[in-house]
């Protein structure tokens, strides 16, 4: 038996994004909130999109303010422009944060109080308005999943608002948009694009269904990471990364993560190290970690990743899956030590990093094996 989850339209390809005026003008919105970051004004993509909505007669507001590790209160200042201005739609035009910041926004609008009162699970009472999601980075899911995950300034908390009405009502995954990313982002995007699918494939929540995509994903990634990374003009390898990126965040949607973004986690909140970098870091770990329980879907997976074990006794199969791992970080020129990463990590924080670890309950209970603090502590050790 399984449940699946299917996200809203998608449209896919080379140029899609202009059409968003006339989707939004279908849906009766006259005035619209863009919710960016910095880089896409200075980039001048979002005059672009601006351009688009007003070609369409739909006037836009732009927030282009949204930090890396997005905040509650930079959310809930967003939605008082957007009820200031009374906005009927959203639109999230960046990577996962710009992303997840529209779609809380979406359902503030609707509903009353702050961004923090919905951190959980299932706690929005209102749907929200229409929200439409235009990624420029090619991996973390978030244009199709019904998560957002947010900090709070005032107590450090981090914590996801997980509700099915946070779902994009539509995706425009347009990889024109991502030329624009730069080397390090694009390697570390993917990988967690990577991580997403390898992680559900190998979790106990896998199905029939998410093991599609994580197939797909994985195909992909293993071709076109490299090429996406250093040859950033290439729209084939563009288009595959992140077409492979929102099936990984369909394989995320249904089948979950594990242990690497549960050891991720705490080095994004703790020392401000990028969500994706850590968890190329941790992978090869875990992976290794991870074999005893699982070395049919880790060979599999191997396979899809083109590393040429097709035929390989599973258990061998499985190791060569980490160690093609490592060499896919070292080729991407990501860190691939917590020492190396020059955040101030020492050995004398693992113990708290492993207890914050051991708090992504839901994580760990999908990881193939299960992790005590100990063996979070190892993990840690063995990365360092
Ligand atoms: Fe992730």
């Amino acid at each position: 038996m399984f449940d699946m989850t299917w996200t809203g339209r998608v449209r896919f390809g080379a140029g899609v994004s202009a059409q968003v005026g006339e989707l939004l003008r279908s849906l009766g919105a006259e005035r619209v909130v863009v919710v960016t970051d910095e880089n896409m004004e200075r980039l001048g993509t979002a005059d672009r999109i601006c351009a688009h909505l007003e070609a369409a007669e739909v006037h836009s507001c732009v927030f282009a303010g949204v930090e890396p590790e997005p905040s509650v209160e930079t959310t809930d200042a967003v939605a008082e422009l957007a009820r200031e201005h009374d906005c009927q739609a959203v639109v999230g035009l960046g990577g996962g944060s710009c992303m997840d910041v529209a779609k809380a926004v979406s359902i503030l609008i609707t509903n009353q109080g702050s961004a923090a009162a919905y951190q959980g699970q299932g706690l929005v009472k209102v749907p929200g308005v229409p929200k439409v999601m235009i990624p420029t980075t090619a991996g973390t899911g978030s244009e199709v999943t019904s998560t957002a995950v947010l900090s709070r300034k005032g107590d450090g908390f981090k914590g996801s608002i997980s509700d099915d009405r946070l779902r994009p009502d539509y995706s425009f995954l347009d990889p024109e948009l991502t030329f624009t990313m730069p080397p390090k982002v694009t390697a570390s995007t993917g990988m967690d694009a990577l991580v997403h699918a390898l992680e559900g494939y190998t979790g106990r929540q896998a199905s029939p269904f998410s093991d599609l995509f994580a197939r797909e994903a994985l195909t992909r990634i293993g071709k076109w990471l490299r090429i996406a990374t250093w040859n950033g003009k290439d729209l084939e390898a563009r288009s595959e990364m992140l077409l492979a990126s929102f099936y990984a965040g369909v394989t995320l949607a249904n089948a979950g993560v594990g242990a690497c973004h549960a050891l991720a986690y705490p080095l994004g909140g703790s020392f401000g190290v990028g969500h994706g970098c850590c968890n190329a870091l941790m992978l090869p770990y875990v992976v290794r970690y991870n074999v005893p329980a699982r070395s049919d879907r880790y060979a599999q997976a191997a396979a899809w990743l083109g590393l040429g074990t097709e035929g390989w006794p599973d258990r061998e199969a499985a190791l060569a899956c980490a160690e093609g791992l490592e060499d896919l970080v070292e080729d991407l020129s990501l860190p691939r030590k917590l020492s190396a990463l020059k955040a101030g990590i020492e050995e004398k924080h693992f113990d708290a990093l492993a207890e914050v670890a051991l708090g992504m309950a839901d994580f760990l209970e999908n990881n193939p094996r299960p992790l005590d603090k100990k063996a979070c502590i190892v993990l840690y050790k063995e990365a360092f």
